[in-house]
């Protein structure tokens, strides 16, 4: 019991780094210590605890179940660092608020507008955006390592706020002169029959398509995969299939000519957009304010931006 009384935060956020990406190495670099430096704290770390929370087998790392134990409590204690610190900066009425979001790679273009907004409201704030798909956004939204995520869905089963604040629709997309592309009500049963390009699995964008098809009792078999959707839209433009894509991301392409939408029955398919963030989570006042940008202002923000 007393040995825990003498680890410190330093201690426990190397750990943290290390843990993350099992190497010395790296996390040496991306504290700016040597390596003897970080393992010498995690031998530190390991006498004071009295196990050992790191193993090395062959040449890998691998968190021993101390240490698995540890890295739970040390985000925790991290986390609420941070939290703290947000708290105090906003009594002493700075300027310098922290926001941490995450946004849904398709959700991308529209989130930066209402970011940019955002900022000039609050020029001296401190910004964090990871731009990601929907599996990433679950385990940020788990691991509480952002504020408030923009998504497809909210998550089911955990304990979260979700507000819909604007609709996403997803469309089939071809290249501009695609055979299809000047015949109306094109039946499912047309469609299956060509190639698609989708996202990467855990893609929230994926997830729907999929879920469509098979509700429909269709089966698309014919695919190819790419991970991002400027990728998809691009491969679209050069004639390697159709897509199912949010018109979110499409503007630029319809306008130019390069892409165009198919009318196909039963599209487009409705979903929407979301800010979550867990529940009993402390809104700061920077994020108060993200929250009601997005939540009350985001249309005529886009609107006024097109
Ligand atoms: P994604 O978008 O396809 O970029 O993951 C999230 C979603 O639509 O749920």
């Amino acid at each position: 019991m007393m040995g825990f009384m003498n680890i410190t935060i330093r201690q426990l956020k190397i750990f943290e780094v290390v843990a993350q990406h099992l190497s010395y190495t790296r996390a040496a670099e991306l504290l700016f210590l040597s390596q003897p430096a970080v393992s010498m704290q995690i031998k530190q770390l390991e006498s004071q605890i009295g196990l050992p929370i790191i193993e090395k087998m062959g040449k890998r790392l691998f968190l021993t179940e101390a240490g698995e134990e540890l890295l739970i409590y040390a985000r925790a204690i991290i986390n609420q660092l941070t939290e703290l610190d947000d708290v105090m900066d906003e009594l002493k009425g700075s300027q310098r608020g922290r926001l941490k979001i995450a946004v849904a790679s398709t959700a991308s273009s529209f989130s930066l507008k209402l970011l940019g907004e955002f900022y000039k409201r609050f020029p001296g704030s401190n910004i964090s955006l990871d731009v990601t798909n929907r599996a990433n956004l679950l385990n940020h939204l788990e691991d509480n390592t952002v504020d408030m995520v923009i998504m497809g869905r909210p998550p089911e089963g955990m304990n979260v706020e979700a507000t819909s604040f604007m609709e996403n629709e997803l469309v089939v997309v071809a290249e501009a002169n695609h055979k299809l592309s000047n015949k109306t009500k094109i039946p499912l049963s047309v469609i299956q029959k060509e190639t698609f390009i989708m996202r990467e699995h855990g893609s929230g964008t994926r997830i729907a398509m999929e879920q469509f098809f098979r509700e429909s009792g269709y089966d698309i078999s014919s695919v190819m995969e790419m991970s991002s959707n400027d990728a998809i839209n691009q491969a679209v433009e050069a004639g390697l299939g159709l897509s199912i894509v949010s018109r979110n991301t499409l503007r630029r392409e319809i306008q130019l000519g390069q892409l165009t939408i198919l009318d196909v029955e039963s599209f487009p398919i409705m979903r929407h957009w979301y800010l979550v963030h867990r529940k009993g989570k402390r809104i700061t006042a920077i994020m108060a304010a993200f929250k009601r940008i997005v939540e009350k202002e985001s249309a005529e923000i886009l609107n006024k931006s097109k």
